[in-house]
């Protein structure tokens, strides 16, 4: 519904751009480029990753295992503020890319609860 693995690409090129822009506070947590932007490797990771989620080739889980997003995410602090940052950067690219509709109804409420179920520091 999406359009493939090279519309996710792109809006995962833009929700990183996006957040390198305008949310240093949470693109310093990724590895970043000496200009400050998050860097290939995590964009390449949550692009693999976001194709197998949405339906596509599960190449992340065959490169990767299994996501276990929480795990993963243990040793960054995701705070109130940081889940804020990372849901307003991922709206500006869906509205950047003009997904509307159903899908970007699912895509809403999905997002919203898997970045609050990353939640792993108060405040
Ligand atoms: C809620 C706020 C979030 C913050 C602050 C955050 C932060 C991060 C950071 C800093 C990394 C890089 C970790 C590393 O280099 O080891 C990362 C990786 C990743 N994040 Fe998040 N993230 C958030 C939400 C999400 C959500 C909602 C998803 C899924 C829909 C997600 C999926 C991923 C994936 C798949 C990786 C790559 C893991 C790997 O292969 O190393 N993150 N995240």
């Amino acid at each position: 519904m999406l359009g493939g693995a090279d519309t996710v690409r792109a809006l995962v090129e833009t929700f990183y751009d996006v957040m390198s822009e305008r949310e240093p506070a949470l693109a310093r947590l990724h590895e970043v480029t000496p200009e400050g932007r998050v860097a290939r490797g995590p964009r390449d990771r949550f692009a693999m990753f976001l194709i197998g989620w949405l339906g596509g080739p599960q190449d992340y889980i065959e490169h990767h295992g299994h996501p276990r997003l929480r795990m993963r995410h243990g040793r960054v602090a995701v705070s109130l503020a940081m889940r804020d940052a990372w849901l307003r950067s991922m709206t500006a690219a869906m509205d950047a890319h003009g997904i509307t509709g159903e899908v970007r109804a699912f895509l809403d409420a999905r997002f919203a609860d898997v970045a609050d179920f990353m939640r792993n520091v108060d405040g």
